[in-house]
C-alpha cells in the first residue's frame, strides 16, 4: 500500500509492483500495449493508433474532474521501475446504476506471472479501505478466461450477464462485507 515515503505520483504499492500516476513520458510504452492486437484482442474498440493513445493518456494525466479518485494509473516494477501495464478504478453507468470498475492490462512478455491479480486485488483492497467504495465491478468478455481467473483472484464473483454495446459482457463484482466497516456495537 502507498507509503509516506514512496515516490511522489504513487497510488499504491504491492509486493512486486507500484501504481503510479501516468505521465507523458509513459506515451511510448503506452502504446506499445496499445497497438498490440494481441494485448487488445477483448478491446471491443481493438487496437489504438498512437493519436488515441495519446487522448487517452492526457486524459488521465489531467484527471478526470468529475472522479479525480478515479483513474489508470502505470504499473511498474519494484524496484527499477520499468512500466509493464496499466491497472486501474474507473467510473461508469451500467443499466443506469453507477458503478466503479476495477480495469487491468499487463504486457504480454509479463503474463502469468501473477502481476495481474497483484494489481487487481491490491485495487479492491484501495477502492474499499482508502477510498471507502462499497462495490467493484469488472467486465469480462465471457471468452477471455484470463480477465475472468484475474477478476476472481482478486475476490470477484461472476454476478451476471448483460449486453454492452451489443456485446454479451459478464459483470464479476465485489461488495465490502458490512461488517468491516462497522464498529462492533449493536452485538
Ligand atoms: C488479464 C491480464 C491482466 C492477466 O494478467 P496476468 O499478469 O497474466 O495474470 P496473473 O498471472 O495474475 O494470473 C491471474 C489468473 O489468470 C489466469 N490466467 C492468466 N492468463 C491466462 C490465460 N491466458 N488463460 C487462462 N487463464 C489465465 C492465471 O492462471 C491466474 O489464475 P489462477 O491463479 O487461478 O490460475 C492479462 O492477461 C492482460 O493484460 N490481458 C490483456 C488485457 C485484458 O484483456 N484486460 C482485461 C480486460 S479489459
Amino acid at each position: 500500500m502507498s507509503r509516506s515515503d514512496a515516490p511522489a505520483g504513487t497510488i499504491l504499492e504491492t509486493e512486486r509492483l507500484r501504481l503510479r500516476r501516468l505521465e507523458p513520458g509513459d506515451l511510448e510504452a503506452l502504446h506499445a500495449l496499445y497497438s498490440d492486437p494481441e494485448i487488445r484482442r477483448y478491446f471491443p474498440e481493438g487496437v489504438l493508433t498512437h493519436a488515441q493513445t495519446k487522448a487517452e493518456l492526457d486524459w488521465f494525466v489531467a484527471g478526470d474532474p468529475d472522479h479525480p479518485a478515479l483513474g489508470l494509473w502505470a504499473t511498474v516494477l519494484k524496484p527499477g521501475g520499468e512500466f509493464i501495464g496499466r491497472c486501474g478504478l474507473l467510473p461508469g453507468i451500467v443499466e443506469g446504476r453507477p458503478e466503479v470498475e476495477v480495469a487491468y492490462l499487463i504486457d504480454k512478455r509479463h503474463w502469468r506471472r501473477g502481476y495481474g491479480a497483484e494489481a487487481a486485488a491490491a485495487l479492491v483492497r484501495y477502492g474499499f479501505d482508502t477510498l471507502g467504495l462499497t462495490r467493484i465491478i469488472a467486465f469480462v468478455d465471457p471468452a477471455n478466461a484470463a480477465s475472468a481467473a484475474t477478476a476472481r483472484k482478486a475476490g470477484l464473483a461472476l454476478e451476471r450477464e448483460i449486453a454492452l454495446e451489443g456485446m454479451r459482457t459478464a459483470i464479476y463484482t465485489i461488495e465490502r462485507r458490512r461488517d468491516a466497516d462497522e464498529t462492533d456495537s449493536s452485538s
